[in-house]
């Protein structure tokens, strides 16, 4: 029997699932700790910008080819350029990526719940020590987290999209908007959060380099949740009433401001809490500032609001963050599950384990690559170092494939799908579309600067990673 294709039941339900896909890990600490480390308010222009001349036209170009084919990434570039075209390398590579890239996602949001039942549990102290995070990390209670998570995305996905993924983004978005807003507002009451809020919102265009640049274009992407298929995969829900510009320009907004307040929570939060912070270890710092620092920084607001009290701060900061980033591991996982189905033509239950498996291996191999077993602690080398297996995972999919899906869907858009067919969908169910400034510029930087900056992004990741 041939099933109908699930449609997400409302435009508001899209573009929560949509932005519930974009907000997650990216926001709430990438973007804080890379504009911590380049120029704060600086950072923030040039990412920003990025956003509308670079990522938004990308953005629609894969939400109205998913729902113009009806098809998982793969599917989509078949459908459009045939069985036996090179272009389906582009639909594998959007197949590929977002698995690879919800294997490290996997292991970041185990670490996540693990800290939030940790902040719960009154366990903060022990977790601002300074080897906490090293040998959490390597603890046989990793695994319990992990069977839990996976059961949790896996009855989400069961669920499907209507009854899992938009019912999850309904109640989760809303509640991550509220709680970002009533952390940010508590911490810039604080003695001292001035100084934070100076270190990031005062522009130093000092810090502004090409690697900057790289890296806003890189976060932008991945914050966005493009060059993954997700946009395409999520497309192929959206009703033929709504308007796709539209709605792409709603998750825009929603994923930036809410990395702006993000910002205001945690370079303020650093300030408040250690007033005498150096901001040269915070330069310095990475993605570990959430595991290694921020519990730190939490800890010492016991002398503000007692110990219960940064335990409560500290679990919904966790708890926050868990969230935006369950609801982005849902999106990425449903682009193979939309493969299985559509390829495959496996039942959705089918589609969840056999995906299952197949993850199940690599997230365990990356989860023992911080120590627990050799071989994939010291995976490979190249460039002079020891890679691991997650370092590897996170080079190749996360820092430089990324840009080169981005470059192939700009390139199959324009020049195999044709403007034409672009600007037809687009106008479906947005009739202001045809004419409009935003077709105009789609039309023109899609087939032109955007690819050639992507280009110029993936060779010189690269030479510079790999090299
Ligand atoms: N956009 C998410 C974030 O900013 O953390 C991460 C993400 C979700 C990346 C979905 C990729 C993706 F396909």
């Amino acid at each position: 029997m041939e099933n109908q294709r699930e449609q997400f039941r409302s435009r508001l339900g899209f573009i929560l699932a949509a932005a519930g896909s974009a907000v997650g890990i990216g926001n709430l600490v990438g973007f804080p700790v890379n504009a911590a480390k380049s120029g704060g308010a600086a950072f923030l222009l040039v990412y920003a910008a990025f956003v509308v001349i670079i990522c938004l036209p990308v953005m629609m170009a894969e939400m109205a080819l998913g729902r113009r084919t009806q098809r998982n990434p793969l599917g989509a570039y078949q459908s459009v350029a045939g069985d036996k075209s090179w272009w389906r390398i582009g639909g594998w590579l959007a197949l590929i990526t977002p698995f690879m890239i919800a294997v490290f996602y996997q292991v970041l949001t185990v670490w996540l719940l693990g800290y939030f039942v940790g902040a719960v549990t009154g366990n903060l102290e022990a977790m601002a020590q300074p080897g906490y995070f090293g040998q959490f990390i390597n603890s046989y209670g990793v695994f319990i987290y992990l069977v839990v998570l996976t059961a949790m995305v896996g009855v989400i996905l069961n669920s499907g999209v209507q009854n899992g993924i938009e019912r999850l983004a309904k109640v989760l978005m809303p509640s991550l908007f509220v709680m970002l807003l009533i952390l940010t507002i508590f911490v810039l009451t604080l003695p001292n959060a001035l100084v934070g809020v100076q270190y990031y919102l005062v522009p130093d265009f000092g810090k502004i380099n090409l690697e900057v640049v790289n890296l806003a274009l890189s976060q932008a992407f991945f914050s966005l949740s493009l060059g993954m298929g997700i946009l395409i995969t999520y497309g192929s829900y959206v009703s033929r009433n709504e308007s796709v510009a539209g709605g792409a320009k709603m998750v825009a907004a929603v994923d930036t401001s809410v990395a702006f307040f993000a910002g205001l929570l945690i370079l303020p939060a650093i300030f408040v809490f250690n007033p005498a912070t150096n901001t040269d270890e915070l330069s310095s710092s990475s993605v570990s500032l959430v595991f290694s620092f921020l519990p730190k920084i939490f800890l010492s607001l016991q002398a503000v609001v007692g110990y219960v009290g940064a335990s409560i701060f500290a679990s919904a900061f966790f708890l926050l963050v868990f969230f935006a980033a369950l609801t982005s591991q849902v999106s990425i996982l449903q682009v193979p599950i939309s493969a299985f189905q559509d390829e495959l033509k496996f039942s959705r239950a089918k589609s969840v384990l056999a995906l299952g498996a197949c993850a199940a291996l690599l997230v365990i191999a990356s989860t023992v690559s911080f120590g627990m077993v050799n071989y994939f602690t010291e995976f490979t080398s190249y460039a002079g170092q020891t890679k691991s297996f997650f370092d590897v995972i996170i080079d190749v999919f996360y820092e430089t494939i990324l840009p080169l899906n981005g470059l192939v869907i700009c390139l199959f858009a324009v020049y195999r799908w044709r403007r034409s067919n672009l600007n037809a969908e687009m106008s479906v169910g947005d009739a202001a579309y045809q004419g409009s400034l935003t077709q105009k510029y789609v039309n023109f930087a899609l087939g032109t600067f955007i690819p050639v900056v992507l280009l110029f992004v993936f060779v010189s990741t690269v030479a510079l990673k790999f090299f």
